[in-house]
């Protein structure tokens, strides 16, 4: 039977790309997205109408939601990508609408409880992958939220996988740095615009250090997911990914 994995945020970026590639390699899937709008997008892409994947629509931060669309499930599932997030900045001493509880409920919680209602319908093996950050590994000043949510992501990863483990099932974190996506863009033209430079200056700037002397792209990161959710990974589980980004600012 084919194997069938359920990817969030997939309508752009890095997840619409593990989407393409899994489809690509033949797995049957669901994709989620935040609302109808993005789902009725989605739904006109080609992959998606020629591989029939099913699109819904569940906003991962409306707790409701999320549990009652895992109640309704049907079916089997080889695996779950936990790709959705946003990130959104707020410092300790900034004042104003503090995005914490969208965040933590996005890129957290959503991912949790998706995760918890459905994993009666994860097949033994099956595979759990989990799209954190490398600021899940490290604190970068006014990401408190952000840095939260994927530290706890990654948390959440380890426990799996000891939770898990002898029935079959990996769990595994993927930990980009900058990838070249609608999320990162908007991060460098803020960034820019606070340091007075270009967009392109801010970009070349950023990069200089970096191994690769250049932001990952989403294949690079769907290339990663799609082997872990292999038959190949099997031996894979617990694990933080880094990609090849080198954070070198404060
Ligand atoms: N880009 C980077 O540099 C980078 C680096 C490290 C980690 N990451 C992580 O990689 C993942 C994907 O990032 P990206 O750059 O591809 O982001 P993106 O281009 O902004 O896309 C975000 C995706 O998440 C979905 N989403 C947002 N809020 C949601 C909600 N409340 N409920 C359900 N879905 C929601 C969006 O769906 P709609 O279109 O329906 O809103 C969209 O499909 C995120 O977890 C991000 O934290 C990204």
């Amino acid at each position: 039977m084919t194997r069938r994995i359920l990817v969030t945020g997939a309508s752009r970026g890095i997840g619409l790309s593990i989407a393409q590639t899994l489809a690509d390699k033949g797995y049957a899937l669901d994709l989620l997205t935040s609302g109808e709008a993005s789902a009725e997008s989605l739904r006109a892409e080609a992959f998606v109408r020629s591989s029939q994947a099913r699109v819904h629509a569940v906003n991962l931060s409306d707790a409701h939601a999320v549990k009652d669309f895992a109640s309704k499930w049907q079916g089997e599932l080889w695996g779950i990508v936990n790709n959705a997030g946003i990130c959104k900045t707020f410092g300790l001493l900034d004042s104003g609408d503090d995005p914490l509880d969208e965040v933590l409920g996005t890129n957290l919680i959503g991912p949790y409880l998706l995760t918890k209602g459905l994993i009666a319908h994860l097949t033994r093996p099956g595979r759990i992958v989990n799209i954190a950050s490398q600021l899940g590994q490290e604190g970068r000043a006014g990401y408190s939220a952000y840095c939260a949510s994927k530290f706890g992501l990654i948390g959440l990863t380890k426990c799996w996988a000891k939770e898990l483990g002898a029935e079959g099932i990996t769990v595994n974190a993927v930990c980009p740095g900058w990838v070249g996506t609608e999320m990162s863009f908007k991060d460098v033209e803020r960034m820019a615009a606070e340091q007075g430079v270009s967009a392109e200056q801010f970009y070349k700037d950023t990069c200089a250090p970096l191994e690769l002397k250049r932001f990952n792209t989403p294949a690079e990161v769907a290339n990663l997911v799609a082997f872990l959710v292999s038959d190949e990974a099997s031996g894979v589980t617990g694990r933080d990914w880094l990609m090849h980004t080198v954070w070198n600012q404060s």
